[in-house]
């Protein structure tokens, strides 16, 4: 029997809507068995690509308003040493395990992602998002018939499911939602960290060491609300809201603008994995105050008329 809090995500069952996002406590098993031990409904891992990657030198992350600055440049050890991270995560987790993905081109993403499943991964996100990696970010996301391509070609090539994390830096986020679905996306991600910066007025110089990073946290509810709200009534497969999510109340927003399910990042920087707890416990207090049997009922019912 399906609990309240219990949803589907393409083929895969969450016991809750609130999952972790890439880039935060995803690089280890022993990080992501942490945040399952502490309620998250799924992991998701870092992004993790065909070869080792060094990242972008300091400072990669700065405090901004209402959120946090970075520009990581997706440090990570090669889809050949995470394997055995994967394999680990899932002998000692009970939540399904996403492996986010990324590539320069569509055999990279699709090569990796077969790595990642016969490694035992569930689902995997592919990363086409990145804010502030040259020819592997937002340029494909960006690009229709790009990102068309590597979502057929990685799901030509694995049997699992595979969802398509979207960026916010575009000037019609439904485009590249409905380009996913039409390339095979079983889901789709909304959003990855909004494309920004900061300056030192005493050194006169960009922060970051990259100059440019992507924008996360409280600051970028409203703009991941409003896409998780556009792309709703445009596309079947399910949503995964993402952006600024610190509280059930922030949560329930995104399911009632038609998110299936969420990912929590920024907020576990500050408040700790003990943040899946409070959510879900708030969802429960809330579904039963409203009068609401499950929380798939009240997926997208702010678009009610
Ligand atoms: C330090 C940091 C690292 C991140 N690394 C990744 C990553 O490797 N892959 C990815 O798809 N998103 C990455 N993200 C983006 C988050 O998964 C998420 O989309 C974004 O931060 C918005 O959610 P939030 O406001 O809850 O953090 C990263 C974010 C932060 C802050």
């Amino acid at each position: 029997m399906k609990s309240k809090l219990s949803i589907d995500l393409a083929e895969l069952r969450l016991a809750n809507p609130a999952m972790l996002a890439a880039g935060i406590l995803g690089m280890t098993s022993f990080s992501l068995k942490r945040v399952a031990e502490a309620g998250a409904g799924a992991v998701v891992t870092k992004s993790v690509g065909l070869k080792p990657r060094m990242g972008y030198p300091n400072p990669t992350v700065t405090q901004a308003e209402g959120g946090v600055l970075n520009a990581m440049g997706l440090p990570n050890p090669g889809i050949d040493y995470f394997a055995e991270e994967i394999r680990k995560t899932k002998s000692t987790v009970n939540c399904p395990v996403i492996t986010s993905i990324y590539g320069f081109s569509a055999e990279e993403y699709a090569k990796i992602g077969k790595k990642a499943e016969e490694a035992g991964t569930d689902a995997l996100e592919l990363n086409v998002s990145c804010p502030h990696v040259e020819k592997v970010g937002c340029e494909i996301g960006q690009d229709p018939k790009i990102l068309k391509t590597i979502v057929k070609t990685v799901k030509k090539n694995v049997s699992i499911p595979v969802f398509v994390k979207l960026t916010p830096n575009v000037t019609n986020i439904i485009e590249f939602a409905k380009t996913a679905e039409e390339g095979g996306a079983d889901a789709v991600t909304a959003i990855n960290t909004v494309r920004a910066m900061a300056i030192n007025v005493e050194t006169k110089r960009p922060i970051l060491g990259n100059k440019l990073g992507g924008l996360s946290g409280p600051a970028i509810k409203p703009i991941a609300l409003r896409c998780v709200y556009e792309i709703y009534p445009e596309v079947k497969v399910p949503i995964i809201g993402c952006g600024g999510i610190r509280s059930w109340r922030d949560a329930v927003e995104f399911i009632l603008a038609g998110a299936t399910a969420v990912q929590v990042g920024t907020a576990i920087s500050f408040e700790g994995p003990e943040v899946f707890q409070s959510i879900k416990k708030g969802i429960e207090a809330y579904l039963k105050k409203e009068k609401h049997g499950s929380v798939r009922e009240i997926v997208g019912l702010a678009h009610r008329g």
